[in-house]
């Protein structure tokens, strides 16, 4: 398929035989790509947007915000927001790709990195999928070319021989690269991007040539805060990027929204039965990450600690799709407290030793005295602690 990374690949199918492999993706895949989940979202904006668009993108960026932030189309059309969170980090970030400035989103985990550089991607470029998975073993191949070995016996270094990567498609098709978890890279490789985003070329010595990027070409790179050491960026390669962060949901209510938001979907392409008036325990778990997270209970009374994992708003979204599985299957179909007790002491408790004493403390000096919170109480403790 289209992510397979460009290592594994054999055969080098072009691009638009690969787009209709996505294209014409069964209706049963368990996730599918941004740009088919949201195609009838992406055709009608591209119908009624009437603003300019920087060459071989599929829309405005006015349109590409619209389809992150959600809105109303004069025709009635509903744009659902893809991303909760400041009006401006949006606009920022489309408008860095319009120009030679390469995207670095940066957050702690579970900030919606590869969520908004996946639909900025499938937005402007209409794919999403000329990504590259950063991690410590990834090769140059993987960012420049590698061969495909049996034709390079047979033939030589040729044109035909040579697999691409996803950013040297993008580069010769004018389309947005995505480069996941940019500081797990080993330096040299890191370093291989400098050319591509400044010269805007990437050198193929073995065959004297190069390819050269087209108008439409750029770079989404996402980080982790937490990963800062790992890899740090080089500044040569720092300077190439815009770095936008992404923040924590700023309110309880704003992340109470991406996560029944979330779990809607999820709920949806996981073939879930409905359970209706989760809201309720929704806030509950957001309730409980937050206080753990800030170290502080919300009306800002009690200090409390703070376990040694992170409980992001991703964390929170499987608790409660966890939670509502079991009250679909195993429950009255309400979403109870003992349906999300389990998954949110998982969550917590990451080492055994610390964070369980953590969350001893919080259990008994908080949710013990909160009103209305006694199921809940009891539910934890039958959880096991
Ligand atoms: N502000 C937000 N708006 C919409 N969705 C959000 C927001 N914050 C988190 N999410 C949801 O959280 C989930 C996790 O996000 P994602 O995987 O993109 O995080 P990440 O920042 O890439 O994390 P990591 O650093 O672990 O890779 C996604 O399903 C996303 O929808
Ligand atoms: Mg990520």
């Amino acid at each position: 398929m289209t992510t397979a990374p460009a290592r594994t690949r054999t055969d080098l199918p072009t691009r638009s035989a690969s787009h209709s492999a996505s294209d014409s993706a069964p209706a049963d895949v368990l996730r599918p790509h941004a740009e088919v989940a949201f195609a009838a979202e992406l055709a009608a904006l591209a119908a009624a947007d009437d603003r300019p668009r920087p060459e071989r993108w599929r829309l405005s960026p006015w349109a590409v915000a619209t389809y992150l932030l959600g809105g109303a189309l004069p025709d009635g059309t509903v744009i659902t927001p893809k991303y909760v969170g400041p009006r401006r980090i949006v606009e920022v970030a489309v408008t860095t790709l319009a120009t030679d400035r390469a995207l670095l989103l940066l957050g702690v985990p579970g900030t919606a990195k590869t969520w908004v550089s996946e639909h900025l991607a499938a937005a402007v470029s209409g794919d999403s999928t000329l990504l590259v998975q950063g991690t410590a073993g990834t090769p140059e191949e993987a960012v420049r070319y590698g061969w495909n070995y049996a034709q390079l016996l047979a033939q030589g270094p040729s044109r035909e021989a040579l697999v691409p990567s996803p950013v040297m498609r993008a580069m010769s098709e004018g389309m947005t690269a995505r480069v996941e978890e940019l500081t797990r890279i080993p330096a040299d490789v890191q370093d291989s991007l400098i050319t591509i985003l400044s010269e805007k070329t990437l050198p193929i010595p073995e065959l004297g040539d190069e390819v050269q990027a087209v108008r439409g070409f750029n770079l989404i790179a996402t980080a982790n805060d937490r990963d800062r050491g790992v890899n740090e960026l080089s500044s040569a390669l720092r300077r190439r990027f815009n770095t936008v962060v992404l923040p924590l949901p700023a309110s309880a209510e704003a992340e109470v929204d991406i996560v029944t938001r979330r779990v809607a979907q999820l709920g949806a392409s996981l073939d879930l039965p409905a359970v209706p008036d989760g809201v309720a325990e929704i806030r509950r778990v957001v309730t409980v990450f937050r206080e753990l997270r800030d170290g502080v209970t919300q009306d800002g009374r009690t200090k409390v600690k703070s376990p040694s994992g992170t409980l992001s708003t991703a964390e929170a979204i499987s608790v409660v799709t966890g939670g509502l599985a079991l009250a679909a299957h195993f429950g009255d179909g309400v979403l109870r407290a003992g349906d999300v007790a389990a998954g949110i002491l998982g969550a917590v408790v990451r080492d055994p030793a610390s964070d369980r004493v953590v969350w001893q403390e919080y259990l008994e000096t908080v949710v013990r005295e909160r009103d209305g919170w006694k199921d809940f109480y009891r539910a934890c403790r039958e959880a096991g602690v």
